[in-house]
């Protein structure tokens, strides 16, 4: 029975600063007749850590960090706890009286030793060593360190929570617990009570600073992160009123001491209220409103939803028709997945996730989950009603959604697509895959792999759609970027050297160089010069970036981009069709200059085209031509559409996305484009123009790259008007207005250029 005083103690790990390690002189052991008294206490041999009494509020300078508390919810009443183990393995925390306040089991260890170690874990082991009878990091309060981890035993059940304290000044259990739930694809959420307020860690990538692992089988999932770097401390943390956060220890500039500084901290924003915008809602924190229904959706409940009460969410407009094998699917991009606690996992390659998504009625989304190492991935099934449902500006994930072939339409400015099944890719000129001769240096796997310090995850540059891409440095310190691709490709080596061969003979200051590549055993590698500024989306898309690009910087992508593709199709000796023109496959040089990358790359990865069909999927969603999405047909006038909708990216700096926004106006103020720079109108609403020239609805409206080379180069005054979208002809007709189109001004009526005259 313990009262609630005001005055209490309890047992603690605190995080001992660097700079104070003089201020202990106790050992890192306890064995039993030892009695570790209120003032005194255990220091790591390293003196990273201490463990001793503190009284919340009061007793803990400035210096110390409770990290975690032994008798959380049985406080000392008074200054004269003493904490002892006996003989049998026992740690135990009495008063004077001798009355217990906490305890562990005991254990059949001979001649236990209580011990704390560098990385703050108590543990507790017999004298021969061997493996801890006790240990604290098993029993987490409100912090997680490195080492530490959140977890579930499959077989048994049990769990390691953080929860909350009460207040600061309270290390009793508190209301929120954050905690990892095995069901499904495991996931983590954060608990107020029992009721679910936030789910996931969204800074799941690793940072230089640290790494984060992930892991389930079929015993244990569990979440842990480790420092990369000795000299910083990092804790992920509970804090009392509800926030879940990472903390970076940063030592102080003078003399001081340093301080904790937030390294993030959830939840952020309203988007991540647990089932925020409903079922089939999907949230986005940079709109306005936040929630909108996915495409081929309408909200439950109109009323509600526009006096922005989301909960009811949204329903599907046409029924799934499963039988006919119509239905498609439509990406969401950048997406942080939906709800996994129904989702079903399992090895399937993309093609064959999608394949099995169709077959199943019941399935209502994809996603492929990369696993990078070991070149494996996963496929992620969902069932039933989609929730949880967010878009990041970066990161995050492509999702693709089940619809019924009426809701697969293009929406202009969206823009958005399916796929049907990709019927008949014809193999072109033969004459194309005998390829000349030409001495394409061929690089030894061992290079390769010293070069990228055995594809580390440090050296990661991005992840392509035919495989991640590393940075390496060569023997000769020269830079490399290095695509190792992804293990499916049935293509024989002799084939995919004669494509390579082809590849390396195309060379324009617009295409990325290829300087060789490595075949060893499953391994592929494509060996590229490395483009410092990476790829032009982390400027168009990154929050902070943008500014950086200029009017003249964006124009100079536009025009570089537009003759590397005039090259692909008509210039060099082949006619190449890139198939997957994208802001993530323009890289940019020192100074800017556009190279396009991955051209291709799709014919590479046309391995089953041996009857002249492929039903591999190439090519980006939110680029892809209707004809293309469709019926899985292209041509140069494919690479156009996908043009103009990276022209009208790079002037909105807004990325295209699997969402039907009723109201998304093509706003230049919120691309970046008009901070501060002057910019001469006149070229902005040609560039405007040529985009929306290029992605007409009917491949045969749409100029060829040769003609958008001219436009860029001349005066806007003779462009011809782009045709009227039919998604918009439709939508105008169901509603009884005119169908007359009155020029770029009334079919794009979505976007405005009006309101940029005084600046
Ligand atoms: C400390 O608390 C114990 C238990 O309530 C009590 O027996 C003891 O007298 C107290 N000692 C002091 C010094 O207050
Ligand atoms: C272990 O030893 C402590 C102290 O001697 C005693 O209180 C406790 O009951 C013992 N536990 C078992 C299981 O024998
Ligand atoms: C962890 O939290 C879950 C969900 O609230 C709960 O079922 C489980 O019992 C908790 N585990 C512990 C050890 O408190
Ligand atoms: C580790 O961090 C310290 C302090 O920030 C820094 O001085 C040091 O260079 C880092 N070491 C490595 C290997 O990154
Ligand atoms: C599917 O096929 C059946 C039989 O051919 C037909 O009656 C039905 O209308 C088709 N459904 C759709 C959605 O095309
Ligand atoms: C379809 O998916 C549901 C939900 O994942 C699953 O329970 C069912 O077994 C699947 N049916 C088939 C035929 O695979």
């Amino acid at each position: 029975m313990v009262g609630r005083q005001r005055r209490r103690e309890s047992l603690v790990f605190a995080a001992l600063i660097p700079t104070l390690i003089a201020l202990s002189a106790a050992g890192d052991t306890f064995v039993p007749g030892d009695r570790l008294e209120d003032g005194s206490s255990l220091v790591s041999s390293d003196g990273s850590f201490k463990l001793g009494f503190f009284t919340p509020g009061s007793r803990i300078s400035g210096i110390w960090t409770v990290v975690w508390v032994a008798n959380r919810d049985s406080p000392l009443p008074n200054r004269t706890g003493i904490l002892s183990i006996s003989i049998n393995g026992s740690l135990s925390l009495f008063d004077s009286k001798g009355v217990v306040y906490w305890s562990t089991p005991s254990t059949r260890a001979a001649g236990p030793v209580a011990k704390l170690l560098d990385d703050a874990n108590f543990v507790v082991a017999g004298a021969g060593g061997g493996e801890y009878a006790w240990q604290s990091f098993d029993h987490p309060t409100n912090t997680l360190l490195p080492g530490m981890k959140l977890w579930v035993d499959r077989r048994t059940g049990l769990t390691k929570n953080l929860t909350s304290w009460k207040s600061d000044d309270e290390p009793g259990a508190g209301d929120y617990t954050f905690f990892l739930d095995p069901d499904g694809d495991p996931q983590i959420f954060l608990l107020e009570g029992t009721k679910r307020v936030f789910s996931g860690v969204p800074d799941m990538r690793s940072y230089s600073m640290f790494k984060l692992l992930f892991v389930s089988n079929a015993d244990e999932a569990y979440y842990q992160f480790s420092n990369r770097n000795k000299s910083v401390l990092s804790r992920l943390v509970v804090q009392s009123k509800g926030l879940i956060q990472r903390l970076v220890w940063i030592e102080s500039e003078g003399e001081g001491e340093g301080e904790w500084s937030v390294f993030w901290s959830g939840p952020t924003d309203r988007c991540e209220g647990f089932r925020f915008c409903g079922i089939f809602g999907i949230c986005d924190a940079n709109e306005s409103p936040l929630c909108n229904c996915l495409q081929g959706f309408d909200p439950k409940s109109p009323e509600n939803w526009n006096l922005m009460d989301w909960k009811d969410g949204c329903r599907r407009r046409t029924a799934v028709d499963c039988q006919n094998g119509t239905d498609g699917f439509v990406l969401v991009a950048n997406a942080k997945l939906p709800d996994t606690t129904m989702v079903v996992v399992n090895e399937m390659g993309r093609e064959e996730c999608r394949e099995g998504c169709l077959r199943n009625c019941s399935c209502t989304a994809y996603a492929i989950k990369e696993i990078l190492d070991g070149g494996r991935s996963g496929c992620m099934l969902w069932s039933g009603a989609l929730t949880d449902l967010r878009v990041y500006d970066n990161g995050g994930q492509d999702l693709f959604v089940r619809l019924a072939r009426a809701d697969i339409v293009t929406v202009p400015l969206h823009f958005t697509v399916v796929l049907g099944s990709c019927p008949i890719v014809k193999r072109q000129n033969e004459e194309m895959a005998k390829s000349r001769e030409l001495d394409l240096p061929l690089f030894d796997l061992a290079a390769i792999v010293a070069a990228t310090n055995h594809f580390s995850t440090d050296n990661l540059l991005g992840e392509g759609g035919f495989g991640p891409v590393y940075k390496g440095r060569l023997e000769g310190k020269q830079e490399v970027a290095v695509k190792r691709l992804a293990k499916s490709s049935s293509q024989g080596v002799e084939q995919f050297m004669n494509e390579v061969r082809l590849i390396a003979k195309l060379q324009h200051r617009n295409l990325v160089r290829l300087l060789g590549c490595c075949i060893d055993g499953e391994e592929r590698l494509l060996i590229y010069e490395y483009m410092p500024n990476r790829g032009l989306d982390s400027f168009l898309f990154g929050n902070t970036k943008g500014v950086l690009l200029d009017w003249a910087t964006r124009w100079r992508i536009i025009t570089g981009v537009a003759r590397g593709l005039l090259y692909l199709h008509q210039d060099s000796r082949f006619r190449i069709i890139h198939r997957d023109l994208k802001a993530g496959n323009v890289l940019l040089d020192d100074d800017m200059n556009p190279k396009i990358s991955d051209f291709g790359m799709a014919r590479i990865f046309a391995g089953d085209e041996t009857e002249g069909i492929t039903r591999r999927v190439v090519g980006t969603y939110g680029y892809m031509s209707p004809e293309y999405a469709m019926d899985g047909s292209f041509s140069v006038k494919s690479d156009v559409f996908s043009f103009g909708v990276l022209v009208l990216e790079i002037i909105s700096g807004r990325r295209n996305r699997g969402i039907l926004h009723p109201v998304r106006k093509l706003n230049l103020l919120a691309g970046g484009l008009l901070s501060g720079y002057p910019i001469p109108m006149v070229e902005v609403l040609k560039c405007i123009q040529i985009g929306l020239l290029c992605v007409q609805d009917r491949p045969e409206d749409r100029p060829e790259m040769a003609a958008v080379v001219l436009m860029l180069g001349g005066d806007s005054g003779g462009l011809p008007h782009p045709k009227k979208p039919e998604f918009v002809a439709a939508r105008e007709r169901a509603e009884g207005s005119s169908t007359s189109s009155r020029g770029l001004t009334r079919t794009f009526n979505d976007i405005t250029v009006s309101d940029m005259g005084g600046r």
